[in-house]
């Protein structure tokens, strides 16, 4: 037998260095599990269409379950020579059914297998992330139920701006996740479609059956040209761009831990099994958590930026440049996974220190809109009541004062329009009550938003079977 499937054009052995740089077994190995299903239907579709007998088919697929066990117990040898997943499988499976593993190949091409695994293995990926991201947002719903009565500045510029509830914050956050499991499931459906049988680039002459193929496989579609089903990498690249999104999502909550956790904040606390220590500083408490997911953040942008660069300039159909998708692929798809779990794990367990957050409130002038609203409603229009409470704020700067803090005199010297009703107008909860407009922070509309929220993840845990 050949010492590779290709060499038989060949009269010099491949250089051992050309091996080890070709190689992407270190890589593609990830594969294995998918490459054998593929393989599988692919032998029950060539029996089908009596390509290859029943008997053949069956030996071939007794070999690849053979493997399998091989593989996952660890008892597979794995070695530069076979360049990758595809070859070793083929090579192990002639020890194991002799030389009825030549035909396991027919019809078919490393260049749609390799687009057929990638295709399954981001599939599973894909659906085990929609469920992490179904899981973490279920957790921001039952916190934000339970911290109801928790409220906080609310901030611009970093600026201390006006009061919302911490529930309010944290139901953000549960929308930019549902954005993103939105359009992870969205990704799917360009993910879900089945390439085998393009073979190299054009098809083949043997009468296969990609339909049925696909239904093996539980692919509801089959890529309609073999030119770009061995070429076609945007499934891989729209992933990465909706993984990135995410993981801006990921790395701002994580700035505002950073920030919540810090003695200036003092907002939350992050419980010890979750933060680590300084080997000099002995009083340090660190958030490395969060600051590690804003870290791996960059790790992700830069698998999009690889495939990107990766696949502009390439000429149809397959080039071998596009072995060099798995590692950025597989990277970002384990560091989204780690950050989905371990968020899952931190979040329930940080200490919420509403008596802090609400003391935040009690300075830097956060009733000052309200104070201008309460001017509007009895008349003023709202640019004048701007510049009425600017100059209330100016004068309480100069005498360290809040708005709250001044008598009923010194409020009327800014406008003869305020009563004695203006204190009990710029209490916090008045104030956070009082935005009912939809989609705003009073208490009402919060909890209407966590009702909706939590029955819409009722029926998608229902939906991909998660409780
Ligand atoms: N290891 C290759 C890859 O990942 C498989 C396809 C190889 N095809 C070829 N014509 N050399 O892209």
């Amino acid at each position: 037998m050949a010492e590779k499937p290709w060499d038989g054009r060949f009269e010099e052995k491949t250089d051992a260095a050309v091996e080890a740089f070709t190689s992407s077994i270190d890589i593609d190995r990830q594969l294995y599990a998918y490459d054998i299903d593929g393989s599988i239907a692919h032998c029950r579709m060539l029996a089908r269409a009596s390509i290859i007998t029943e008997a053949e088919s069956n030996a071939l697929i007794d070999g690849l379950e053979k493997i399998r066990v091989e593989i996952t117990t660890g008892n597979f040898v794995f070695s530069d020579r076979l360049e990758d997943m595809h070859m070793h499988i083929e090579d192990r499976l002639a020890a194991h059914v002799g030389v009825v593993s030549r035909k396991l190949h027919t019809a078919r091409s490393r260049n749609d297998q390799v687009a057929l695994d990638v295709r399954l293995y981001l599939r599973d990926k894909t659906r085990k992330i929609i469920q992490g991201l179904v899981g973490l947002r279920k957790i921001l719903v039952d916190m934000a139920d339970r911290h109801m009565d928790v409220v906080m500045p609310g901030y611009t510029h970093l600026q201390r701006a006006q009061p919302v509830l911490f529930s309010h914050h944290l139901m953000a956050y549960y929308e930019m996740f549902l954005r993103d499991t939105q359009r992870f499931t969205d990704g799917m459906k360009r993910i879900n479609f089945m390439p085998l049988g393009a073979a190299a680039l054009a098809g083949t002459t043997y009468p296969i059956d990609r339909i049925y193929t696909a239904e093996l496989l539980d692919f509801p579609e089959v890529c309609e040209n073999s030119m770009d089903a061995v070429s076609d990498r945007d499934f891989i690249m729209e992933f990465l761009a909706d993984a990135s999104i995410c993981m801006v999502h990921f790395s701002r909550f994580s700035e505002e831990l950073v920030l919540w956790s810090s003695s200036e904040f003092k907002f939350i606390e992050l419980s010890d099994g979750f933060s680590t220590g300084s080997s000099i500083m002995p009083q340090k408490k660190n958030p490395d958590v969060p600051e590690l997911v804003r870290g791996k953040t960059g790790r992700v942008f830069g698998s999009l930026i690889s495939l990107l660069t990766l696949m502009k300039s390439l000429p149809l159909a397959y080039n071998r440049d596009m072995q060099e998708d798995k590692a950025p692929l597989f990277d970002a798809v384990d560091t989204l996974s780690a950050c989905l779990d371990i968020y899952t794990r931190m979040l329930p367990k940080i200490k919420i220190n509403g008596k802090q957050m609400a003391e935040a409130l009690s300075t830097g002038y956060i009733n000052a809109t309200d104070m201008a609203d309460y001017l509007v409603c009895r008349g003023m229009p709202f640019r004048e009541a701007h510049g009425c409470v600017g100059r209330a704020v100016s004068y309480g700067l100069s005498h360290r004062k809040e708005l709250h803090e001044m008598t009923l005199d010194e409020l009327r010297s800014f406008s003869d329009l305020i009563e004695d009703d203006i204190f009990p107008a710029l209490t916090t909860r008045k104030m956070i009550d009082r935005r009912q407009s939809f989609g705003g922070t009073a208490t009402d509309n919060v909890r209407a938003a966590v009702r909706r929220a939590a029955d819409r993840m009722a029926d998608e845990m229902r939906s991909i079977n998660i409780q």
